[in-house]
């Protein structure tokens, strides 16, 4: 079977939430693509989606200029979901009217169903109603001929159209965002019943694709990869072991800068486990020792990702057969190195994962993961077999702790640092606050501070949790963990931890702060 035979397109006019609209769709398990709107027709039409979806975007679609499509698009017969600026460009182009609204809608709205409901509102609506996310300063005045109002809502009369017929759907508001929150249902049936998609985009059909092409592609070759015990190598490793076995070689690299029984876990997971061949540096005291002194954040970053290369290429010219370099790229990787809303080419950001390996490696580069969205990822990560925690697991940056103890990276604040942090996250495992955060963690500050034990006075270091809800990662806010879950933590780091009598709460927000604090 092949996988991909059957995909609808993205074109992206700039929303903000583009992307967020592919993941709908690949949740009703059907193969998608992102390309900018002025995607070539001829291009479309070699492609040969079952579907198309025109995103929404910041213009105005009467603005001298506004991005658009080709108008043969709408005349291709195939299947078209306008969104927003995409329902304005559909209704523009068949002959309706498109004006500024007298009042911008932003935020939540009822929308109320006008007439008989046709094939894509299925379950879409409850007793006529359905709450939906509006962000427009447009709206459709008057509608083109052949169309019919679906809905409305207090602020757009028009809010959502059809002409059943030619399988021409817009709406006004937002399906892909969680405020709509049947959104997912109208996703899934204009790609299944619409388009007639099956749906094959499972994890077990991508695993099986993924499979026989890092086959195809490698042959008989040798592989060597990256490991860091992260999400995406983790998953990259699983995926081409399982095609691939031992012509695949990891390198773990383990710069001391992890998380308590980090490295173990990585070798028990891969090597022992799944049988993958992993080949272990211990290199704490490399870094620590390329560390000393060293106080400025970036500086620390680019020697720490410095020293990662150099011993990364030490190893990979061990395993001189190995003529293929993998990598966890993933498609939002690919996405955001396409060059923002109007780049045409799909180009890849080499070499991602690594930092930059030096051209004169001259390895092919095979990414089997750079289709894939992150919930993907972890997907059909659990899916190989991989331990629930290390899928899920929260993001942990490339230099590790060295971007959490703030100044000089020393041996003895790491070990303080990573006891800390494993019992915060023990805590908020064992208080189910773990998966309803985005990311938690804590921080090394290296001031003291007097504190009392016993009958004797301590002076101490200082540890700052830090727990964040976010989306993006672009932007996030501090989580209100319960009080007494706070005590807890505080209490047994400083209990339990040797060198720390004082534990505080970070309660900055990003902007203008930054999660990490570095
Ligand atoms: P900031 O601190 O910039 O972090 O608000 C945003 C997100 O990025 C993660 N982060 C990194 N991830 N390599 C990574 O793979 C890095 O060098 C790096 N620096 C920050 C951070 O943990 C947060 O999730």
């Amino acid at each position: 079977m092949d996988i991909h035979s059957e995909k609808i397109l993205i074109l992206d006019f700039g929303s903000q939430y583009t992307q967020l609209i592919a993941r709908r769709v690949r949740e009703a398990h059907v193969y998608c693509e992102l390309h900018p709107f002025d995607m070539d027709l001829e291009a479309i039409r070699e492609y040969d989606p079952q579907g198309i979806i025109l995103s929404g975007g910041p213009k105005s679609v009467y603005d001298d200029g506004a991005p658009a499509v080709e108008e043969a698009l709408f005349e291709l017969g195939i299947p078209i979901l306008g969104i927003c600026y995409g329902m304005q460009l559909l209704a523009r182009h068949f002959g309706g009217k498109v004006v500024p609204a007298g009042k911008r809608e932003y935020g939540h709205a009822d929308l109320v169903l006008k007439n008989k409901p046709g094939p894509l509102w299925g379950s879409f609506f409850v007793e006529g109603k359905s709450p939906v996310w509006m962000s427009h300063g447009d709206h459709v005045e008057e509608i083109p001929l052949g169309f019919e109002v679906v809905a409305q809502t207090d602020n757009a009369p028009v809010a959502a159209i059809q002409d059943v017929d030619r399988h021409l759907y817009g709406v006004q508001f937002h399906p892909e965002v969680n405020h709509t929150p049947r959104g997912e249902i109208l996703v899934n049936t204009f790609v299944r019943k619409i388009c007639q998609c099956k749906g094959q985009w499972t994890p077990g059909h991508i695993i099986n694709d993924a499979v026989s092409r890092i086959r195809e592609q490698v042959g008989t070759d040798k592989v060597i990869l990256g490991l860091s015990g992260g999400v995406d190598s983790s998953v990259a490793a699983a995926l081409i072991n399982r095609a691939i076995g031992d012509q695949l070689t990891c390198v773990f690299v383990d710069n001391g800068l992890l998380r308590l029984a980090e490295g173990d876990q990585v070798m028990a997971t891969f090597a022992e486990n799944m049988g993958v061949k992993v080949l272990r540096v211990n290199a704490e005291d490399r870094f620590l020792q390329a560390l000393r002194g060293v106080t400025d954040p970036e500086q620390k970053r680019r020697v720490i990702g410095n020293l990662f290369i150099n011993i990364f290429e030490e190893e990979a010219a061990r395993i001189t057969a190995a003529t293929w370099l993998a990598q966890g790229t993933i498609y939002p990787d690919v996405i955001e190195s396409a060059g923002g809303k109007t780049g045409k080419a799909h180009s890849i950001k080499s070499h991602h994962n690594v930092g930059g390996l030096p051209e004169y490696m001259k390895l092919n580069l095979l990414e089997p993961l750079k289709e894939l969205f992150k919930d993907e990822v972890r997907a059909i990560g659990e899916e190989l077999g991989l331990p629930h925690q290390m899928v899920w697991r929260h993001p942990f940056p490339g230099p590790g702790l060295g971007v959490r103890i703030l100044g000089e990276v020393k041996k003895e604040y790491a070990d303080i640092l990573r006891q800390a942090d494993a019992i915060y996250i023990d805590e908020l495992y064992a208080s189910g606050y773990y998966n309803k955060i985005s990311q938690a963690f804590t921080v090394f500050l290296p001031v003291k501070s007097v504190g009392v034990m016993g009958d004797g006075r301590t002076y101490e270091y200082v540890i700052a949790l830090r727990a964040v809800e976010t989306k993006d990662f672009m932007t996030a806010g501090w989580s209100k963990l319960p009080y007494e879950l706070m005590g807890r933590i505080a209490n047994r780091i400083i209990n339990e931890v040797r060198g720390v009598n004082r534990v505080v709460y970070d309660i900055s927000s990003k902007p203008p702060s930054t999660i990490e604090w570095e």
